[in-house]
C-alpha cells in the first residue's frame, strides 16, 4: 500500500516553529517512527512552500497511490485551487491539522480543503497523521 504525506508551507520548521502550538519533533524524526508503526505501507513524504508545487504533487500522486494525508498548512484557509486539486484526483485525502483551527484566529476555520476531502482531523497533534494512515488502511 502506499500513501503519501504532504505537509504546505512552514511545516518544513517543525520542531522550531511554535513549538507551543506545533510541538518541538521535526517532521522527517516523526516520519521514522511512521515508518516503524506501519511497516507494511510505502511511504512518499512531500513538503514545499509554494501553492503550485503543492497541486502539481497532488496531481502526480494522486492517480497512483492508495491515500493522501494533507496537511496545506496556511493554504487551508485561501487555497480555492488546492480544493480543485483535491476533487480533481482519485486518491482519498485525509486534511490533518497539528493544532485546533477551530479553537484559533476566525481565518482558520474556513477550510477550502475539508469539504473536498474524505475526513479531517484538527487538533490532535502529531497523532492525526497517524489516525489518518490508519483510517486509509482500513478502508482498503
Ligand atoms: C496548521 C494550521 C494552519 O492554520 C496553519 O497555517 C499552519 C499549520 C496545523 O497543522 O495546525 O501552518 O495546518
Amino acid at each position: 500500500m502506499k500513501i503519501a504525506i504532504i505537509n504546505g508551507p512552514n511545516l518544513n520548521l517543525l520542531g522550531k516553529r511554535e513549538t507551543d502550538i506545533y510541538g518541538n519533533v521535526p517532521f522527517e524524526k516523526y516520519l521514522d517512527e511512521l515508518k516503524v508503526l506501519f511497516p507494511a505501507v510505502i511511504f512518499h513524504y512531500y513538503q514545499s512552500n509554494v501553492e503550485g508545487e503543492l497541486i502539481n504533487e497532488l496531481q502526480k500522486v494522486g492517480y497512483d497511490y492508495d491515500g493522501i494525508v494533507l496537511n496545506p498548512a496556511g493554504y487551508t484557509h485561501t487555497s480555492v485551487a488546492i480544493g480543485d486539486a483535491i476533487a480533481a484526483i482519485k486518491a482519498p485525502v485525509v486534511e490533518v491539522h497539528i493544532s485546533n483551527v477551530h479553537s484559533r484566529e476566525h481565518f482558520r476555520h474556513l477550510s477550502h480543503v475539508s469539504g473536498k476531502s474524505a475526513g479531517s482531523i484538527f487538533g490532535l497533534g502529531m497523532k492525526g497523521y497517524e489516525l489518518a494512515i490508519r483510517w486509509l488502511i482500513d478502508r482498503k
